[in-house]
């Protein structure tokens, strides 16, 4: 009943970038079963090239047309994951593959590439299709823009500049995230092991009184020495005065 909803036609603007959409995902499963560095490099340069100029007419033409009558919140949520997928283009471009992270930032591209491409299928898409516009006449003006692109170039994206700018350290954000906050670590825990002011006071005056206390303690222990000393003695004493006055008595 609605199948004019999701019909595609390859010429027009919807069917355009559904085909787009089938290519990178074959170069995506291409890329699973790559064996060897230089088929993996070809296959991300394939994706690269296809991403860029499919981004730049998505952008320019399509979003700029439908965004206007469909939901912000869609189009917001596809400019994000278009923004995230430059960044990583971005980082892959100026690696050369031999990098600890290279498969691991690829493989994290064709998920949110996949991501994207069902939002945009199963949400976006059916909704642009269902709007009074001639996808004929745009399809035809996005096939005009990609040729140029083609033997033109894409202009640079800010995300490509933002990545410069970091000076290489896109192949681990996180570990160079933790190099960056951290130069240290060693110095800086003891820094934080070391003892404040306030706390240090109170421990000198807790030692002074416990070494009052022990010295109270220690001279109570030999005063009572003392005098136990002396008792013994006088007890002594008087029982050796009395072991003689028996004893002369006799
Ligand atoms: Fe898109």
């Amino acid at each position: 009943m609605f199948e004019f909803l999701t019909q595609s036609n390859e010429e027009d603007a919807i069917g355009i970038l559904k085909n787009d959409h089938n290519k990178v995902k074959d170069l995506f499963d291409n890329f699973e079963k790559a064996d060897n560095l230089r088929a993996k490099k070809k296959i991300v340069a394939d994706v690269i090239k296809e991403l860029k100029i499919h981004a730049s007419i998505e952008e320019e033409i399509f979003y700029a047309a439908v965004r206007p009558q469909i939901d912000k919140k869609i189009m917001n949520e596809a400019d994000e994951e278009h923004h995230v997928a430059k960044l990583l283009i971005a980082e892959l471009e100026v690696m050369d593959g031999t990098e600890d992270h290279y498969d691991a930032k690829f493989k994290v591209l064709s998920e949110n590439i996949r991501h994207h491409i069902r939002e945009e299928e199963n949400d976006m898409l059916p909704k642009a299709r269902a709007l009074d516009m001639d996808m004929d006449a745009l399809g035809k003006h996005m096939l005009i823009r990609k040729e140029l692109l083609l033997k033109r170039g894409v202009a640079t994206f800010a995300e490509e500049k933002m990545v410069a700018a970091s000076k290489g350290k896109g192949d681990s954000p996180a570990k160079n995230a933790h190099i960056f906050k951290a130069k240290n670590p060693v110095k800086k825990s003891a820094k934080v092991l070391k003892m404040p002011k306030a706390a240090k006071s109170t421990a000198r005056k807790i030692v002074k009184s416990a070494k009052k206390n022990t010295i109270k303690l220690v001279k109570a222990s030999s005063k009572a020495g003392k005098n136990a000393t002396a008792r013994m003695a006088k007890m002594n004493k008087i029982s050796a005065l009395k072991h003689k006055t028996v004893r002369s008595k006799r």
